[in-house]
């Protein structure tokens, strides 16, 4: 029997196991895998290439991979492999392993004659977990050599948790844990199973959730903090359970969604193997600070496309981006504008206008000229950073206009009956104005007061006790624009 005791921890493992529900309770009886996940291996692997074996570093070199491993991790950076703590915590004398003793193995197939490794140079286990309620079971290896040529999984930050753990999202465990649920049986290259994310009203507040019409039991809150767990279980057509297992752990569960694939969960721990309960994983997206105190958290390009919104002029369009909806850094805006231009009225040209993230809004936003007025055009938009770009914008088209736009209100001060409004300038879109004023109307009744506009400011006076909606109003030949309201309060 391979993978023993490493130190007190039981660190053996595998995966998956099923039962059938179709059978009479007490019958459980063991199958593989669906065929899809027991043949699917090599075909599978090509999804997991920063699935990592972790190995016992002194019985490695004369008993091979396959008798080494104890747990899995996955590369989140050049430099990095995320796995549970309770892989590298002796679970009895509570001491954390030393770097020397884990080698780290880059394979699909742990009976492979040759693959690479990396030393592990330090361990870093976070300094909440709880060996008793199992918080916070997660730690960072820190590679003794950079890893180049293997592709890293980007790790789920908050800013896109609500779509990747939403309950009932599909996601894939792997590993090379136990692929029984009584006994031992354990692959050479590792299982994957396909998974549903359970809803935190199963676990951790206790009710039943149903998966293929398999009818699992939740885990109440005196088990499962759903704040830093997340649980997860599956289940093939014929009613089998798919689960991780003991020597599993550490290792990924991954979901896809509008950023790409995610790593969302550890394999943490369960209630025996795909029995009545999910497998209860480390939720990777409430540990953002601890992985990136620990550098887990590699620099990607951004993942989403920056918003666009558009104020069409005369022969411009003002183009205001932002992106950052996933979290990742964004150092410049591109927008590309296709359409007709002066210099070319029948064959569409695109132009480009760059911009950089400003303020804590992280908005960008350029200009785009020389364009023709009352024509349609396109407009698209990326973010970027030193590590790339992200996807192109949804196209959203806009014609250029010749009305006004009004400023808007920047800054307000009252004092008793007078108002004094700091304005952003107005663009009378070359047509002469005819007016350009502040007007402020009373919640509830009263009178309307409005003042010029001078030099992009405007005083108002008499006004009364009331609450004012204040207003820049700017009229040309060619039409009327109103600023977004300002309540001025009594
Ligand atoms: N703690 C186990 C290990 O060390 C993993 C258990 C996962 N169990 C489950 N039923 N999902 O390998």
């Amino acid at each position: 029997m391979r993978k023993g005791t490493w130190g007190a921890i039981s660190v053996t493992g595998i995966f998956i196991l099923l039962f059938s529900f179709l059978s009479a309770p007490g019958q459980a009886q063991e199958q593989i895998l669906s065929p899809r996940v027991v043949h699917g291996t090599s075909g599978d692997s090509s999804q997991f290439p920063f699935l990592v074996a972790l190995m016992d570093a002194k019985k490695f070199p004369q008993s091979g991979a396959f008798q080494s491993q104890f747990c899995a991790g996955s590369l989140t950076s050049p430099t990095t492999i995320v796995t549970a703590a309770h892989c590298v915590v002796n679970q009895e004398t509570r001491k954390q392993f030393r770097a020397e003793d884990v080698l780290v193995g880059f394979t699909h197939d742990l009976d492979s004659s040759n693959f690479p490794t990396r030393q592990v140079s330090k361990i870093s286990v976070h300094p909440g977990y709880a060996i008793k309620s199992t918080e916070n079971d997660i730690a960072v290896l820190t590679l003794s050599q950079p890893v180049t040529d293997i592709p890293f999984i980007a790790v789920l930050t908050p800013e896109l948790a609500a779509e990747y753990t939403e309950g009932g999202r599909p996601a894939k465990v792997a590993g090379w844990g136990n692929t029984v649920s009584s006994g031992n049986k354990y692959p050479s290259v590792f299982k994957v199973g396909n998974l549903v994310v359970f809803p935190d009203t199963s676990c951790g507040s206790g009710t039943r959730y149903e998966v293929n019409g398999v009818r699992f039991l939740g885990f109440p809150s005196s088990d499962v903090n759903p704040a830093v767990m997340l649980c997860a279980g599956g289940a093939t057509s014929t009613g089998s359970v798919i689960d991780a297992c003991q020597g599993d752990s550490g290792g990924p569960l991954i979901a896809d969604g509008s950023a790409g694939p995610m790593l969302i969960g550890l394999v943490s721990w369960g209630e025996d193997c795909a029995g009545k309960y999910p497998g209860v994983y480390t939720r990777i997206s409430a540990e953002t600070s601890f992985l990136s105190e620990t550098n887990a958290i590699a620099e990607s390009a951004p993942a989403v496309a920056p918003s666009v919104s558009i104020t069409p002029l005369f022969s411009e369009l003002i183009i205001r981006v932002k992106g950052g909806a996933d979290g990742i850094t964004v150092t410049q805006y591109a927008v590309s504008v296709t359409g007709p231009t002066d210099q070319s009225p029948t064959v569409p040209v695109t132009q480009n206008c760059f911009a950089a993230p400003s303020g804590k809004s992280i908005e960008g936003s350029c200009t785009v000229s020389n364009l023709i007025t009352g024509v349609e055009y396109t407009v698209t938009a990326i973010s970027a950073n030193a590590r790339g770009n992200s996807p192109v914008s949804a196209p959203v088209t806009v014609s250029t206009s010749s009305l006004p736009v009004a400023g808007s209100i920047a800054k307000v001060t009252r004092k008793k009956t007078t108002a004094r409004f700091t304005l952003t300038p107005s663009i009378p879109n070359g047509a002469s104005v005819i007016s350009e004023r502040v007007v402020c109307i009373p919640v509830g009744s009263g009178v309307t007061r409005s003042s010029d506009v001078r030099d992009n400011f405007a005083v108002v006076t008499r006004l009364s006790k009331a609450s004012y909606r204040c207003q820049v109003r700017i009229e040309t030949e060619l039409g009327v624009s109103e600023s977004p309201i300002r309540v001025i309060k009594r």
